[in-house]
C-alpha cells in the first residue's frame, strides 16, 4: 500500500488553486438520473470517490463521458457528460454501494422517475453509524412504499411520488439531497422544512433549477418544490470546494507560512474564517482568492461543529492540528457524528497534549508535534495527520492513503510546488 512521508516544519507560500468540491458533485451526477437528456458537469475534481460514482451510474447504464482536455492529468478543465437513456437499471449493488455511502445518492432520483428503486443499505462506516431512515421517512411520505430486506432498500411508487410536507427531524445533508431531487418530478407540491443550508445543497438546487426544475428558498431551511413532468438536459460547474479551502487555510496558518488559496469562496467558509482570525491567523480576501498566513502567535480557541452555516464537521480534524500547536487551551466539541475522534490517538502519538470527555475534545497547544508513523480511518482525519505531518519536527509517515485519495486532489502535488516536502512511495 502507497505512504505519503513528509519532512515537517517548512513554512508553505506560494498559491494553491481549490478544486470543485467532492459533496457537491456526487449529488450533482446522481441528478443525471432524472432526466434521458445529457448533463454536463464541469469543476468536477479529480478523486476516487467521483470515479466511485461514474462506475456506480455506468454499471446502471448511464453513458458516462469525458469531453475536451484535462491539464495535468485531472478533471480540471473537462466536463463530465452524463446520459441517462430510459432503460436505466434501478439496482444499486452492494459492491458499489459499500465503497461510498454516497451511493444512497441515486435512491430519489431513481424512485421519482422510474417508480423504482433497490438500492443497497450503506451501512455504518468509521465516523458513525450514518442511518438512513431520514431519507426512507420522506420518501414514505411522498407515496413510496420501502421494504427492507436482504441488506437492500425496495422503493415502489408505481403512479409516481406525490409532493408533502417533509420535515427533517435532524439537519440531514444527503437526506435533503435525496428529496429534493425526488420531489423535483413529484406530483404537485413538496416543503422540506429544516432542510441542510449546506452550500452543496444549494448548488444542487441551482443544479435542479437549471435543468427545469421548480424551487423556491435555495439556501435556506424551508425549501419549496413544485413537482414537474421532466426534466432536461444542462450544463452546470460544481461549486469550489470549501473544505479543501479550509485544510489549506490552516496549512498556511500552522506551518507560518503565506498561501494565496485561489478561486477561494470565503462566503461560504465563514464560521471556519472567525474561527481561524480567532486564532489569530491572518486572512485576507484578494481579487484571486483568499491570502491566508500564519501570524507565528495561533492562540487556542473553542469551537463546536453544527449543519451549515455553523462550524463543519468536515473542518473539526483539521482545526484540532491547530489547536495543537497553538498557545493555550482549546474545546474542539463534535455535535453531528458520534465517532469523529479517530484522529486524537494518531495526534496524541505525536505529541499533541488532547484529552477526550464524550463528544468534546480538550487540547494543550505544545511547543512543538514529532513527527511518527500514522494512520487513519476516515478522510478528514487522514489529512489532518498530514497538517499535523507538515508542522511536526522530522518525519511523518502516512499509511492507508487511499482515504486521502477520495477527497484531495493531487494533494502532495499542491503542497509540495509551496515548499512542503512530501512524497509518495508506491508500496
Ligand atoms: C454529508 O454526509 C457529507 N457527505 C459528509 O462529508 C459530511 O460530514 C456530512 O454531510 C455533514 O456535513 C457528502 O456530502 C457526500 P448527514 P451525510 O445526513 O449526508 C444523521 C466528508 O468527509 N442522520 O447530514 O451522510 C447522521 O448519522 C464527509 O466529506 C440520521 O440519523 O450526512 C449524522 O449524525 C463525511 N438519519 C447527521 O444526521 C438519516 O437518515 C448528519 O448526517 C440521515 C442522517
Amino acid at each position: 500500500m502507497d505512504t505519503i512521508h513528509i519532512q515537517g516544519g517548512r513554512p508553505l507560500k506560494g498559491a494553491i488553486k481549490i478544486g470543485g468540491a467532492k459533496n457537491a458533485a456526487l449529488p450533482l451526477m446522481a441528478t443525471s438520473l432524472l432526466t434521458a437528456e445529457t448533463l454536463r458537469l464541469s469543476n468536477l475534481p479529480h478523486l476516487a470517490d467521483i470515479s466511485t460514482m461514474s462506475h456506480l451510474l455506468s454499471e446502471m447504464g448511464t453513458t458516462v463521458s469525458m469531453e475536451g482536455n484535462a491539464p495535468n492529468g485531472g478533471h480540471m478543465g473537462r466536463v463530465l457528460a452524463l446520459t441517462s437513456s430510459d432503460g436505466v437499471e434501478t439496482t444499486a449493488p452492494y459492491d458499489l454501494v459499500r465503497k461510498m455511502r454516497a451511493s444512497v445518492l441515486v435512491l430519489g432520483p431513481l424512485v421519482a422517475r422510474f417508480g423504482h428503486a433497490r438500492v443497497s443499505l450503506p451501512g455504518g462506516c468509521a465516523i458513525g453509524t450514518r442511518p438512513v431512515d431520514l431519507h426512507l421517512k420522506a420518501l414514505e411520505a411522498m407515496g413510496a412504499e420501502i421494504e427492507l430486506s436482504e441488506g437492500y432498500i425496495e422503493a415502489r411508487a408505481p403512479n409516481g411520488l406525490v409532493g408533502a410536507h417533509i420535515l427533517f427531524s435532524n439537519v440531514t445533508v444527503g437526506g435533503t439531497e435525496n428529496i429534493l431531487m425526488a420531489a423535483t418530478l413529484a406530483k404537485g407540491e413538496t416543503i422540506i422544512a429544516n432542510a441542510a443550508r449546506e452550500p452543496e445543497v444549494s448548488d444542487l438546487a441551482n443544479c435542479l433549477v437549471a435543468m427545469g426544475a421548480k424551487i423556491e428558498g435555495i439556501g435556506t431551511d424551508t425549501l419549496k418544490v413544485t413537482g414537474v413532468k421532466s426534466l432536461h438536459g444542462a450544463e452546470y460547474a460544481v461549486v469550489g470546494d470549501r473544505i479543501e479551502m479550509g485544510s489549506y487555510a490552516i496549512a498556511a496558518a500552522i506551518t507560518d507560512g503565506d498561501l494565496l488559496l485561489e478561486g477561494a469562496r470565503p462566503d461560504l467558509m465563514e464560521s471556519v474564517i472567525d474561527v481561524l482570525k480567532k486564532a489569530g491567523v491572518e486572512i485576507i480576501e484578494e481579487e484571486k482568492g483568499l491570502r491566508v498566513r500564519g501570524s507565528g502567535r495561533l492562540k487556542g480557541f473553542d469551537v463546536m461543529t453544527e449543519p451549515f452555516p455553523g462550524f463543519p464537521t468536515d473542518m473539526q480534524a483539521q482545526m484540532m492540528v491547530l489547536a495543537a500547536v497553538a498557545g493555550g487551551a482549546s474545546m474542539i466539541t463534535e455535535s453531528i457524528f458520534e465517532n469523529r475522534f479517530m484522529h486524537v490517538p494518531e495526534l496524541v502519538r505525536m505529541g499533541a497534549n488532547i484529552n477526550v470527555h464524550g463528544s468534546s475534545a480538550i487540547v494543550r497547544g505544545v511547543d512543538h508535534l514529532s513527527g511518527a508513523q500514522v494512520m487513519a480511518t476516515d478522510l478528514r482525519a487522514s489529512v489532518s495527520l498530514v497538517l499535523a505531518g507538515l508542522v511536526a519536527r522530522g518525519e511523518t509517515v502516512i499509511n492507508r492513503v487511499y482515504h486521502l485519495d477520495r477527497g484531495y486532489e493531487r494533494l502532495e502535488e499542491k503542497l509540495s510546488a509551496c515548499g512542503a516536502v512530501i512524497e509518495r512511495v508506491k508500496g
